[in-house]
C-alpha cells in the first residue's frame, strides 16, 4: 500500500485516513438522476472523507451499446462537472476517466479469460439489455469483466453502490476468488456497500421499474440538474395508488413506498416517521420535492461554477489518471506476471 517515491505522496495522503480503498464508477451514458445521486453518489461523498477513494467515469462501458461519439464525449466533461459540483474533491480523492488508464482494458482482457460463458450469460442486466438479441454488442456480454477490472485493480475494498450492481460485484468477488487460489494472491476481495435507503429508487411514472439514465420516460425521471420547477411537476405527477393511505409498503404500494423512500434518502429521517407525519399523497409530494430542491440546489449552483471552466475540470482528470494509473499498474503487472505473462 502506498509507493514511497510515489509522484503524489501516497504514503503521506494514506496517513491522514484509514488505509481501506474505495472503488466505485459511473457511466457516461446520460444525464446524472436522482438514484444515482442517493444510491451510489451520496455514499461516495462520505467516503471519500474517510477512505482512500477513487471514482471513476467509465467510458469504456458506455460503448457497449449503440451511442453518439460527440454526444459520449460531451457527457464524459458534463458528468466529471456534475460530480465535482455535488462535492467530490479532487484533493481528498482521485477523479478520473477508465479510458485514460489502460491497465483497465488490459486487465479486463485478463479477467475475461477466466470468467466463463455460463457467469456472464446469468447476469440480469446483461438479459435485460440483451434479451437474445444477435446484434448485441459482444462487449455487452463481457462488461462485467472490465467492472471487475476497475475494482480489482485498486485492490478496494468497499465499492458504494446501488442495489443494481450487487451481482456484477459477486462475480467480481468470484473472479477474485477464482484467480487468487490459481494464480496466487493478486487482488482484494471486494465488498459492495449498499445504503439502506435510496439503493433502488424506481421511476415516478412506473413505479416498478428502475429509474434509469436510459429511460424512455423523462417525466419519471428525476435528473440532478432538473430546475426547481421541474422537480415539483415531476414529483407532483408521480403515479400513486387509490389506497388513500401513506404506508412504506414497496409490494403493494410502489409509488408511494418511493416517494418515502426518496424522502428518507434525501433527509436521513426513517420511512415510519415519514409515513407517520403524512396523510395525504399531495401533502407527501410536497415534502418530497421540497427535500429534494433542497438537496440539489447547492450542486446545481456550484455546477454553473464549473461549466465556466472546462479547462480546470480537464487538468482535474489528467491529474487523477496519473494517480489511479500508480495504484493500478502495480496490480496489473502483478496479475500478467502471476497468469504467466512474461513482463518485458
Ligand atoms: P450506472 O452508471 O448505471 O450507475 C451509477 C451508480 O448509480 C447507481 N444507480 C442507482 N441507485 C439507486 N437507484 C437507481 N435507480 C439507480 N440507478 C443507478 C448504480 O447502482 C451505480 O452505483 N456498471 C456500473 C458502472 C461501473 C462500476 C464499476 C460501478 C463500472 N465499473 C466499478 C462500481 C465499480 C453502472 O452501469 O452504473
Amino acid at each position: 500500500m502506498g509507493i514511497c517515491h510515489s509522484l503524489f505522496g501516497y504514503q503521506c495522503r494514506l496517513t491522514s485516513k484509514a488505509v481501506i480503498r474505495v472503488l466505485s464508477g459511473i457511466q457516461p451514458s446520460g444525464d446524472l438522476h436522482v438514484g444515482n445521486y442517493l444510491g451510489a453518489i451520496q455514499a461516495w461523498l462520505q467516503d471519500q472523507h474517510e477512505f482512500d477513494a477513487f471514482f471513476t467515469i467509465v467510458d469504456l462501458h458506455a460503448i457497449t451499446v449503440e451511442h453518439s461519439p460527440e454526444l459520449l464525449r460531451a457527457n464524459t466533461l458534463k458528468l466529471a462537472m456534475t460530480l465535482l459540483a455535488a462535492g467530490l474533491d479532487p484533493e481528498i480523492c482521485t477523479i478520473f476517466v477508465q479510458s485514460h488508464v489502460s491497465a483497465h482494458a488490459e486487465l479486463s482482457w485478463i479477467l475475461e479469460c477466466t470468467a466463463t460463458y455460463g457467469e456472464l450469460s446469468r447476469m440480469t442486466q446483461f438479459k435485460d439489455k440483451g434479451k437474445s438479441n444477435d446484434s448485441i454488442r459482444a462487449g455487452l456480454f463481457t462488461y462485467p469483466a472490465l467492472m471487475a477490472a476497475d475494482i480489482l485493480l485498486y485492490q478496494a475494498e468497499r465499492v458504494p453502490v446501488g442495489e443494481d450492481q450487487r451481482q456484477h460485484l459477486e462475480l467480481t468477488r468470484d473472479l477474485a476468488i477464482r484467480f487468487n487460489t490459481k494464480y496466487g494472491e493478486t487482488f482484494t476481495i471486494p465488498q459492495a456497500t449498499i445504503p439502506p435507503l435510496g439503493a433502488r429508487v424506481m421511476d415516478l411514472a412506473h413505479p416498478t421499474a428502475k429509474m434509469s439514465k436510459s429511460s424512455k420516460s423523462p417525466a419519471g425521471t428525476l435528473f440532478i440538474l432538473d430546475s426547481p420547477d421541474e422537480i415539483s411537476k415531476k414529483v407532483s405527477r408521480a403515479v400513486t395508488d387509490t389506497e388513500n393511505s401513506v404506508r412504506f409498503d414497496p409490494v403493494n404500494q410502489p409509488g408511494v413506498s418511493n416517494l418515502i423512500d426518496l424522502y428518507c434518502a434525501a433527509t436521513g429521517e426513517s420511512p415510519v416517521e415519514v409515513a407517520s407525519r403524512h396523510t395525504m399523497y399531495g401533502e407527501l409530494k410536497k415534502s418530497v420535492a421540497d427535500a429534494l430542491i433542497a438537496l440539489l440546489k447547492p450542486v446545481q449552483d456550484r455546477y454553473s461554477e464549473f461549466c465556466k471552466d472546462p479547462a480546470e475540470v480537464s487538468r482535474i482528470l489528467k491529474l487523477g489518471a496519473l494517480k489511479a494509473g500508480e495504484v493500478a499498474n502495480p496490480t496489473l503487472i502483478a496479475a500478467k506476471t502471476n497468469i504467466g505473462l512474461v513482463t518485458p
